[in-house]
């Protein structure tokens, strides 16, 4: 069974089977952890392996494999968190058999982080359920809007909102801690420039955004996917390239950054390539950090490591 590209530009295909690490994980109940969610029948499975009986499985283990499995239950129904939160895969996209840029997780939420999302979801944030095009002026009372795909915590989104509220952000993750967090921090800084969207930027891109209706991207540090094996899960390709071009305005900004060097020679490599972009830089290379872009949290761990940070900005021609 052979694996979608990254960005298909083609409709999902939806039951068609997830591979086995793209399903879902889910949290054991009560430990903050991530594991594999066990099947409905794990514990008589398991009973029947050791020649023991169903019965013969401890009562509290037994409760939480029976959680556990409700808890899988409720994220293929796709049930939010949180009442009124975002939802758990919105799209239905761990059925389309594709590759992703981001490895599904289901973290420990705070409980400032909790709050945040029962009381500001339903104002600030949206699922990216791949059902209906957006109306960014609508949703942004007519504000200039630039994407933020991958904004981690947030906190450097949060600050750039409050920097420029005559900037809408438009800003996606598929983590719910950080969507709880960019939610809190926006709204203790009073800014009303900031929209949580959850769900693939790569289902936004394709079926949520109309044409020509962004005034830039902004992609900070995404994932590096490091080993040889997992580069065809990078989000900056041609494929993603193309499916961006169509949704930004001429002159948009794509602004990317990075401290894995490999990956932002991949970067330079591909706008470069791209037919509908053009380097900002006078020499063809990187660029310095604009002034606008804040410290990010993971560019601190990279900085820590002694990485070298590369900002690339291309103009949609
Ligand atoms: C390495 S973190 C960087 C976070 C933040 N920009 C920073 O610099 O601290 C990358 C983030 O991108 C998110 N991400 C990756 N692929 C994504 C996708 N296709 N749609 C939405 N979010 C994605 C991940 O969940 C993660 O939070």
């Amino acid at each position: 069974m052979s694996e979608q590209p990254l960005n298909p530009t083609t409709a999902p295909a939806p039951h068609s089977g997830a591979t086995a690490d793209e399903a879902p994980p889910t949290e054991a109940p009560g430990t903050g952890s991530v594991a594999e969610a066990p099947t409905a029948d794990a514990s008589a499975v398991r009973a029947s392996a050791t020649g023991s009986t169903a019965a013969d499985v401890p009562a509290d283990e037994a409760a939480t494999l029976r959680a556990a499995s409700f808890e899988r239950a409720r994220r293929l129904r796709q049930e939010p968190r949180f009442p009124g939160g975002p939802a758990a895969d919105p799209a239905g996209s761990h059925h389309e058999r594709r590759i992703r840029s981001f490895q599904p997780r289901r973290s420990r939420v705070t409980t400032g982080q909790q709050e945040a999302l029962e009381r500001l979801w339903p104002r600030w944030g949206l699922d990216i359920d791949g059902r209906r095009v957006l109306d960014l002026d609508q949703l942004f009372d007519g504000l200039p809007v630039v994407l933020e795909i991958g904004f981690g915590m947030g906190e450097a989104t949060a600050q750039m909102a409050a920097d420029d509220p005559g900037t809408g952000i438009l800003a996606v993750d598929v983590h719910t801690p950080g969507q709880g967090n960019l939610l809190g921090l926006a709204d203790k800084a009073g800014s009303t420039n900031v929209r949580v969207a959850n769900g693939d930027a790569v289902i936004l891109l394709r079926e949520m955004l109309a044409p020509a209706s962004l005034d830039g991207l902004r992609v900070y540090f995404p994932d590096p996917w490091p080993k040889a094996r997992h580069h065809k899960r990078r989000l900056i390709q041609p494929e993603f390239l193309d499916l961006v071009a169509p949704v930004l305005k001429p002159g948009a900004i794509v602004h990317c950054a990075t401290d894995w060097e490999p990956y932002a020679e991949q970067m330079l490599e591909v706008l470069t390539a791209h037919p509908c972009f053009e380097n900002t830089a006078a020499d063809g290379g990187y660029a310095p950090r604009p002034a606008f872009r804040p410290l990010t949290r993971f560019e601190g761990q990279g900085l820590d490591k002694g990485h070298v940070v590369q900002d690339l900005l291309f103009a949609r021609v």
